[in-house]
């Protein structure tokens, strides 16, 4: 670094140069040109300026002369001439007769000259004569009386003083061009000087993906107009690239475990990920029989999990389970999976009055409702802000102590952790932070009515690739950060930097793992569904449902319940044929709104089945419990349609997991528009869940629809999941990041070389 302090001003040295020595050049020709003219043009004012005197002078004394040479009065003639020849500039008079003979001269009058004009050389303007004793002006003024000439009056200047005042001119001017000379040049290096500076700066904010579309502006210069157009070209360049090579892994990486780990290895040599959550892959439970391990119910975790088994790393998470303390080492790491370990899970701990202000409050009655459009009010209070802003410290220590590089990479998840990539930068400012929000970024307004929304924006804008699901919510995050924060926004190159940090906001539409982990396990679709509905005491030919959420207030389930309830009523032939199965694994019961939420669902479904239970067969089976994903996929083999009819949801994996899970090419998915999964599974019956006859009729059309369009819509939407998977979404989020990486380190050798 100092080396490169040392040689960037030499080299801005030589740039200077370049445009110094031309200077220099153009100065001394200056000078030398000018100086000789401006001193003949003195010459030529003061030598006019000397015929206008001796004229004057000549006038004055033309009468008297003449009356005293006719007088013969030799004394007043000397008189005379000695008198006007006090005047300071007048060196000598001389007086001559008709025949040139001089006849009278003060004591001055040099004796080289006489009553003839003088010998002039071709430099000198007429009357100039160089003398030994310096140069001298001399006229030869006739004297006329009325009828005769009479003689002449010889007047001498002294023109010495032209000398001195050339000489001074000659030195002013030398003078006055030399400071000029120096003055253009200190200027023209510090120009160089700071065009070569904001050259170098562009070109390393380009490299780093700054201003790749835009002029430089900000803090630092702006390049000089004469490198302006190779700006562009690199510009350009640097564009192309970026969009040949995206466009290269998108159409030629199949993604699987296998890529996505070569990827890590050739792209991020081999560099561990560190992945942060607020949820756990894996929930360790005291239960009557010794420890239970739980998979969540958690799109992310759904999705990040296998990203890990491929990548290895260590994920920090919170330890939420009973059985959590005991499973963990001293370290408060544990190897997982727990039948055939794959990579590290480190537990963070919180107290109950922590999880309550950071999990409950700030995050889950805060943030969740202000991210969705559910109708639910965002509550904000001071001691859960407290809270969040602690408990993101301490997962930024634990990352700070999981890194083993000085430059980590680390996957960010999630709304808990707004401040964390801000924590991270400022203790390892060389950090690859990748930031993915899971759930919807609403608009700027929305999003204004947070208390604390300066302070999440400059932490979210600590990393370097935040990434949402949709190009929707990238742009709602890009005007918010535009509307409350001073940043330069490229919405081109969808980038933001501020201060100096450049954060690339980019749509990753998260995926499930492809091919899926049971593929080959299971049993054909046929026995799975007339398992289930033997468990369930339904007969053979019953039409199944199926809905799996969280108990959440997003997910549209009481819409969907009204769906069903409306079928039936549009449909009274099918109740008793058809039952819908919601499984709905208990969610952030602490608070009253999803207390009050289950109460409404249990109510619903209640009085559904009331009205349209037909021969004991329910129209609702609500299965309010934790199921594990094996549990759940049968499910999704077993129905003819799945609804998912979120009201709001960033991506929502159901829907994928339902296609995934068909692998007999059957079944419909009735999906929300408002799901992130919308913009991607067309073939879907797309619905708005608040439509309460929009809903059912597409749950009728799905209950109907022939095998063969069922089985169109299916491959299709499977080919998209097959191509479209996590490890795409996780691979994608990592190439660019390598890309990033790779900037920066060319930036930083360049710094180091100019
Ligand atoms: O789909 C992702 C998500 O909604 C996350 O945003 C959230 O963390 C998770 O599923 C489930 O929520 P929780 O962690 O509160 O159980």
């Amino acid at each position: 670094m100092r080396q490169n302090q040392h040689r960037f001003p030499f080299r801005s040295l030589q740039l200077s140069l370049r445009f110094v020595i031309p200077l220099a050049i153009a100065l001394a020709i200056l000078a030398y040109g000018v100086v000789p003219l401006v001193d003949g043009l003195t010459l030529r004012w003061a030598v006019r300026d000397m015929d206008i005197r001796s004229r004057l002078i000549s006038n004055t004394l033309q009468e008297p002369l003449i009356e005293l040479l006719q007088q013969g009065n030799h004394s007043r003639i000397n008189a005379l001439l000695l008198r006007t020849s006090k005047d300071e500039r007048l060196l000598a008079l001389g007086v001559c007769d008709q025949t040139d003979k001089l006849l009278f001269r003060t004591a001055a009058f040099p004796g080289e000259l006489s009553c003839k004009a003088p010998d002039q050389s071709d430099s000198d303007p007429l009357h100039l004569v160089r003398l030994p004793q310096g140069p001298v002006h001399v006229t030869l003024n006739p004297l006329e009386s009325e009828y005769s000439r009479i003689g002449s009056l010889v007047l001498v200047h002294d023109m010495s003083y032209m000398e001195r005042r050339s000489a001074d001119t000659r030195k002013y001017v030398i003078m006055l061009f030399a400071v000029l000379g120096v003055v253009i040049s200190l200027i023209t290096v510090f120009v160089a000087h700071l065009s070569w500076r904001g050259w170098m700066e562009g070109v390393r904010a380009m490299l780093r993906g700054e201003g790749i579309l835009k002029p430089f502006t900000g803090p630092q210069q702006a390049p000089s107009s004469e490198l302006q157009p190779l700006v562009g070209d690199l510009r350009a360049l640097l564009r192309n690239l970026d969009a040949e090579r995206r466009f290269a892994d998108d159409s030629t990486i199949t993604w699987s475990p296998e890529s996505l780990r070569t990827l890590l290895h050739k792209q991020l040599v081999g560099e561990r990920v560190i992945v942060v959550s607020n949820r756990e892959p894996y929930i360790h439970l005291k239960k009557e029989g010794g420890i239970e391990v739980h998979r969540p119910a958690s799109g992310l975790v759904t999705a990040v999990e296998p990203v890990m088994r491929a990548c290895s790393g260590t994920w920090i998470a919170h330890g939420s389970g009973s059985a959590d303390r005991e499973t963990v080492d001293k370290h408060d790491r544990v190897r997982v999976p727990p039948d055939q370990p794959e990579y590290t899970l480190r537990r963070i701990w919180l107290t109950e009055e922590e999880e309550k202000g950071y999990y409950y409050g700030f995050s889950n009655e805060g943030l969740w409702p202000l991210c969705h459009i559910a109708h639910v009010r965002p509550v904000f209070r001071s001691s859960d802000w407290e809270q969040y802003v602690r408990i993101n410290q301490r997962f930024a220590d634990a990352v700070i102590e999981e890194a083993d590089s000085d430059d980590p990479v680390v996957l960010v998840q999630d709304y808990h952790f707004a401040l964390l990539p801000g924590m991270i930068r400022k203790a390892l400012p060389k950090a690859t932070i990748i930031t993915f929000w899971h759930i919807p970024w609403p608009n700027p307004e929305s999003f204004g009515i947070c208390p604390w929304r300066e302070e999440l924006l400059k932490g979210m804008l600590g990393s370097t690739i935040l990434g949402f699901h949709t190009p929707y919510h990238c742009k709602n995050f890009l005007e918010t950060a535009d509307r409350y924060l001073e940043t330069r926004i490229e919405h081109e190159s969808s980038t933001i930097s501020r201060r100096g940090q450049l954060t690339m906001v980019e749509s990753y539409p998260i995926s499930i793992q492809w091919p899926p982990p049971w593929r080959g396990t299971l049993p054909p679709v046929e026995q799975t569904r007339s398992e289930i509905l033997t468990d369930l005491g339904l007969p053979a030919d019953q039409l199944l449902g199926i809905g799996v959420d969280r108990m959440d207030y997003t997910k549209g389930i009481l819409e969907r319940f009204n769906a069903v309830e409306r079928l039936f009523e549009l449909h009274p032939e099918l109740a008793g044929r058809f039952t819908f199965i919601q499984i709905a694994a208990p969610s952030r019961s602490a608070l009253e709104e999803y207390q009050a939420f289950e109460a409404r669902v249990h109510t619903l479904a209640g009085r559904i089945n009331n009205r349209f239970t037909h021969n004991g067969r329910p129209a609702i089976i609500l299965k309010a419990e934790h199921h594990e994903p094996d549990q759940v996929n049968r499910y999704y083999r077993a129905a003819q349609v799945c609804m998912v009819t979120s009201l709001h949801d960033g991506m929502n994996l159901v829907a994928k997991e339902y296609v995934a899970a068909r692998d007999d090419e059957r079944g419909v998915l009735v999906l929300s528009q408002f799901t992130g999964a919308a913009h991607e599974l067309h073939e879907a019956l797309i619905v708005n869940p608040y439509h309460v006859e929009q809903t059912a009729e597409a749950l009728y059309q799905a209950l109907t629809m022939p095998e063969y369009e069922q089985r169109e819509r299916m491959r299709s939407m499977r080919a998209l999941v097959r191509d479209f998977n996590v490890y795409r979404w996780a691979g994608r989020m990592l190439l660019d990041a390598a890309r990033v990486r790779q900037r920066q380190k060319l930036a930083a050798r360049i710094g180091k070389e100019s």
